[in-house]
């Protein structure tokens, strides 16, 4: 298992390249399982929930190859008559492998798949993706810890579909629904959709493909079912998320980084609290300089601005920090609000602030698992329920630390590079799931990090 080393405090200057999106990829790659003509993305990261989708669609009998070329180009091809279970052993690994529930069952009559467990950030349960299938029409029922859901004979039928839950909708149940119509009979329509850019760019590839969806990126989708789907070129959108986290790792080291391909009209949550907080945030569109208000333009306009296959214009945006950090609040919601993969980030940064921030999980009530740890690098946080009291000091101190998920331990590395002394960030294998060449990345913007194995930092400081 290898960790992080990171020698803090060093100033970040320099550019870095987003990479294409790990959420969207991976409901996109599960739509190649509903057409037997190639699809071919651009663009995908290679991250190890990457490669554990693509071991599971090769399980389905959709064989995934990578260009000779470009490493993040790969051709889906996809056997109709391929198998239709998505097996344990890697749902387990990898939650996102639900997204394969509606693409098998549109198109293969049935799926089967194992039924994700809780993970380190709670629950998480399935149980609104289940409701949108039966909705299609689709008898669903859970079998030795299997989900297995068969359509109806003559395939499933478009409806009227409710996907709002206690917090709010559900992405990837989103997913599963919108790409199950496709294929129905009939129109669906989806109520409290998910909103997320994520929806709009597997609703890009699905049109690419034949398919006929109005309204992705709002509450109401609206879908015309089609007899079949054929193949498809696409680019998949830059990862709103590891671009957010770089704003950060400018904000929190008093640097200045120049993001490329970055998705700056995704953010604009993440940019509104960082202007509060002090932070610069100055975007650029087709070398065009922009003011960030220039960001506040509505979504139609943006598509429309985008000469890309992908729905959301490509920025320039530099983030610069003088650091004098002002507290705020800000409360995870679903998009357009404040995301929560960032909340861990952010987190971080105003443990650096002056003065008392609040920080409100609404979407996983219980991912905090980086508050204890950043408290091990001096950070003052009190929690009570869904809200932490952060509380800012003047200088954090590098520790050993460790969290059991994705973006808690990017908060971490964040941490680390402000920190005075040396951190050591263990079980880097959770930020490899959604961060490429993350330590090449901040190593060429002058940060001090090198991957280490576990070992040779075991008994270390
Ligand atoms: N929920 C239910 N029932 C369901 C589905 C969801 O109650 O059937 C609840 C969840 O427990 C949660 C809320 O609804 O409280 C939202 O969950 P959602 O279903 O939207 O999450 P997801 O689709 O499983 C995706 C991302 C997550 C991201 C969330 C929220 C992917 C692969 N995952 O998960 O990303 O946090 O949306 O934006 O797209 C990450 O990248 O680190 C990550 C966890």
């Amino acid at each position: 298992m290898d960790a992080f080393v990171i020698d803090g405090g060093r100033r970040l200057k320099g550019e870095v390249t987003i990479s294409g999106s790990k959420n969207a990829s991976l409901p996109i790659m599960a739509a190649a399982l509903m057409t037997a003509e190639p699809i071919i993305l651009r663009d995908v990261p290679c991250l190890r929930d990457i490669a554990n989708m693509r071991r599971l669609l090769h399980e389905l009998g959709c064989e995934t190859t990578t260009a000779e070329t470009d490493p993040n180009e790969i051709v889906l091809e996809s056997d109709p008559d391929g198998p239709n279970l998505a097996p344990y052993d890697i749902v387990s690994t990898m939650r996102a492998g639900i997204c394969v529930l509606g693409p098998l069952t549109a198109s293969r009559g049935e799926a089967r798949v194992s039924m994700p467990g809780g993970c380190a950030i709670g629950d998480r349960p399935v149980d609104i993706h289940l409701r949108g299938m039966a909705a299609l029409g689709a008898e669903v029922s859970l079998d030795e810890g299997d989900i297995v859901v068969k359509a109806p004979r003559g395939g499933l039928r478009g409806a009227t579909v409710f996907l709002g839950g206690p917090f709010g909708s559900t992405v990837l149940g989103t997913a599963n629904v919108m790409s199950a119509a496709v294929l129905a009979k009939g129109t669906t329509v989806i109520e409290s959709a998910a909103c997320e850019p994520e929806i709009v760019d597997l609703a890009s590839l699905l049109t690419t493909m034949g398919a006929r969806i109005r309204g992705a990126g709002t509450p109401r989708i609206v879908i015309d079912g089609v007899e079949s789907l054929g193949g498809a070129e696409h680019r998949i959108m830059p990862d709103r998320i590891e671009a957010g986290t770089y704003m950060v790792a400018a904000a929190i080291t008093n640097g200045e980084l120049t993001l490329g391909n970055c998705p700056y009209d995704c953010l604009l949550a993440a940019v509104d609290r960082l202007e509060r907080i002090g932070v610069s945030v100055r975007p650029a569109i087709e070398g065009q300089p922009a003011s960030s208000s220039d960001g506040v333009t509505n979504l139609m306009a943006v598509t429309a601005l985008d000469s890309e296959s992908s729905p959301y214009r490509r920025s320039r945006v530099t983030v610069e920090s003088q650091r004098r950090l002002s507290p705020v609040q800000v409360t995870t919601q679903p998009h357009p609000g404040y995301p929560t993969d960032l909340q861990a980030q952010l987190m971080a940064l105003l443990c650096l602030a002056d003065g008392n921030s609040i920080v409100t999980e609404r979407i996983f009530p219980e991912r905090f698992l980086h508050v204890a740890e950043l408290g091990r690098m001096g950070a003052k946080l009190y929690r009570q329920g869904q809200t932490v009291v952060v509380s800012g000091v003047d200088q954090l101190r590098g520790a050993r630390v460790m969290a059991s998920e994705l973006r808690a331990s990017a908060g971490l590395v964040l941490a680390g590079l402000a920190a005075e002394g040396s951190t050591t960030v263990h079980r880097v294998y959770h930020l490899d799931r959604g961060y490429e060449t993350m330590e090449r990345k901040l190593s060429a913007v002058g940060a001090e990090i090198k991957r280490v194995d576990e070992e040779e930092v075991a008994g270390g400081s």
